[in-house]
């Protein structure tokens, strides 16, 4: 895992980067750069702290020295929506940018991938925004948890950047029910106002289930630091309620609401899954090759979780 790169760096070497503010504890690199070398790419993976201030600097910053892509994180992703010269698909869907690709225009007027350009540098450069979070939120639930889903009753805790992009990514997989919690009520009714304009299908709740729900996930940031209570209130709803329940935290491992969780009898998943499989599809926006995702991972989790 800990393999180092078959060639040193030089004048040739192509760079990605994660901005993001904080940034110290990112797991990207470590990540990251375990796929390039199992890619067999002379790329490197950097983390720079970028304050959102300065992210459109760091961007063109980026762009100018021929940077091949950045990840972008807390709290970057929805302001780049903005600063990108094209959205792709994802982008425009989610309305956050955490995967920019910066493309060069050839002859015949067709923007590609910076790498595919090797002695020439083109004359435009363009940042293109992508979003992959969102179907790594699917990916990791179904991979993760076994979770399928269509027609079912899902209770998504925080309405946040997180708890936006889940709540609207369940309503696209078309779930029969969405419940949303969140701390400040109005976000969460806006959050459902939207979905209800978006996915008519779907019934969005607002307010804890009665009866049971197929799927928990709490999208908030409760949780994170060890004194936290549960991100849900306990006398409204109870974990043994749900058959499956997940954190989007992945640090600490398991959250007292995942062991609980897991007490009561849920199968249980963290948010490891989700930050592995969307740096996996930035891998291949950026490489055009599949991603050596078993690698990533092991390398993921060595450095999030230790040895
Ligand atoms: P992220 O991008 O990680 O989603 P965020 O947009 O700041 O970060 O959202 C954090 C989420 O955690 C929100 O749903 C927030 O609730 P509010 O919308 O009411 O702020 C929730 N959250 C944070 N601290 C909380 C707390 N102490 N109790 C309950 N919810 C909390």
């Amino acid at each position: 895992m800990s393999e180092p790169f078959a060639q040193a760096i030089d004048a040739s070497t192509r760079y990605c980067a994660v901005f993001g503010h904080p940034i110290k504890h990112s797991a990207s690199p470590a990540m990251q750069n375990a796929g390039l070398i199992a890619l067999g790419l002379n790329w490197r993976y950097l983390a720079f702290e970028v304050r959102p201030e300065e992210l459109r600097e760091a961007l063109a910053g980026a762009k100018r020295m021929g940077f091949v892509g950045v990840n972008l994180t807390v709290p970057h992703k929805l302001l780049a929506v903005d600063m990108v010269d094209a959205l792709d698909e994802s982008g425009r869907l989610w309305g956050a940018v955490n995967t920019v690709r910066f493309e060069g225009r050839d002859k015949t007027g067709a923007w590609l991938p910076l790498p595919q350009f090797a002695d020439v540098a083109p004359e435009k450069v363009r940042a293109q925004g992508f979003n992959t979070d969102a179907e790594a939120i699917v990916r990791s639930l179904r991979e993760d948890l076994g979770a399928e889903l269509r027609g079912t009753r899902v209770l998504v805790l925080g309405a946040g950047g997180a708890g936006r992009v889940t709540a609207l990514k369940m309503a696209a997989e078309s779930v029969g029910e969405l419940f949303l919690v969140n701390r400040t009520h109005a976000k969460a009714a806006s959050l459902a106002a939207e979905i209800r304009q978006r996915h008519g299908m779907v019934r969005v709740s607002l307010g804890y289930p009665r009866g049971e729900v197929d799927l928990t996930i709490n999208a908030t940031s409760v949780g994170l630091r060890p004194d936290d209570p549960m991100p849900h209130d306990e006398k409204q709803f109870s974990l043994r309620q749900s058959r499956a329940v997940y954190d989007m935290i992945y640090r600490p491992a398991e959250t007292k609401f995942l062991v609980a969780a897991k007490a009561g009898g849920s199968r249980v998943a963290n948010g490891l899954g989700m930050l592995l499989y969307q740096g996996a599809k930035a891998l291949e926006i950026w490489t055009g090759q599949p991603a050596p995702v078993e690698i990533m991972r092991a390398a993921l989790t060595k450095n999030v979780y230790g040895d």
